[in-house]
């Protein structure tokens, strides 16, 4: 079979199946499975597929409609720059989320904490924050922490993977409590969806650990307690907190906030989609 007709069966199994990025999800297969980019799958010459690709290419399309999220049943999948380890005991990680990335290395490259600031990935699931952050500004000093300890050891191992373990102190626990250093930056993609509210998400997320989505009540208990802690964790009382959320939590979580300190600003960052996705807090500056 060539790489074209094999292309064309993954997609139409997929769509059969109802599955909305049939075509993005068939390339990806198959870029997995003959371990090539997507550039290589369209342009390389390939020789015909092998009986032994095809049978990998079945058993993880059979996997795929039982209704598991591709990027477990795959068990790697790409965030910003890199390749992680994904399994069900962390989040996917979410083009969304690279917001938080790419704000995260534009302050610590600005020098506005110095050459070596102190930054805290909360909640770091899979580690796709803290990773991204230091290949990009290797001088910062990393924390990740989470209270999950199984998706710690999921980014412990994408730590190991990329030659970081060393570099970035993984510590478990409630959100800043776990920190002995007082940080300058703060990034964090905590749950946010109101309990409630769960059971209604689409059936792919229900597959994801409850711990990474469910918010509390009114999904806002995470920003409660971090707008409180902002209080006493921060370095010389001064420092950024990038937070995601919902865009009509953002009223509420600036409230939290101008309650705890005296001097604060906002910034609003919009996502792809036009959203307002991620709150820049600015504290004592
Ligand atoms: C939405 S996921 C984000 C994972 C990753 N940062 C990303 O963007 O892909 C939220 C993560 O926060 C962790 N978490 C939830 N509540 C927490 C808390 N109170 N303290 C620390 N981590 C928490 C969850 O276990 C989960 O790994």
């Amino acid at each position: 079979m060539s790489i074209r007709d094999s292309l064309s069966f993954a997609q139409k199994v997929l769509s059969s199946a109802n599955i909305s990025e049939a075509v993005i999800e068939a390339e990806l297969i198959w870029m997995h499975v003959l371990n090539v980019s997507r550039h290589d799958l369209y342009l390389n010459n390939f020789p015909n597929v092998t009986d032994l690709n095809v049978k990998r290419v079945h058993e993880i399309l059979s996997e795929r409609l039982t209704g598991k999220p591709l990027a477990y049943v795959l068990g790697l999948w790409k965030a910003y720059d890199v390749d992680l380890i994904i399994s069900p005991d962390v989040l996917i990680p979410r083009p969304e989320s690279e917001i938080l990335i790419e704000r995260g290395i534009e302050i610590c490259r600005s020098g506005v904490f110095g050459k070596s600031p102190v930054v805290v990935d909360v909640g770091t699931g899979s580690g796709s924050i803290a990773i991204n952050l230091i290949r990009n500004v290797p001088n910062i000093q990393l924390f990740a922490t989470d209270n999950s300890k199984r998706a710690l050891e999921i980014a412990q191992q994408n730590f190991k993977r990329f030659g970081l373990y060393e570099r970035i102190t993984s510590l478990h626990g409630d959100l800043l409590e776990p920190i002995f250093v007082l940080p300058d930056l703060v990034i964090a993609n905590l749950p946010y969806i109101p309990s409630r509210n769960i059971d209604w998400l689409q059936e792919e997320v229900r597959w994801e650990p409850r711990e990474a989505l469910d918010g509390g009540n009114d999904g806002l208990a995470c920003f409660r307690k971090i707008a409180v802690e902002s209080k006493s964790k921060l370095n010389n009382c001064r420092g950024v907190f990038l937070l995601e959320m919902d865009p009509p939590q953002i009223e509420d979580v600036v409230s939290m906030f101008r309650t705890e300190h005296p001097k604060v600003e906002f910034d609003v960052i919009r996502d792809l989609r036009g959203l307002e996705r991620v709150l820049e807090i600015t504290i004592g500056m």
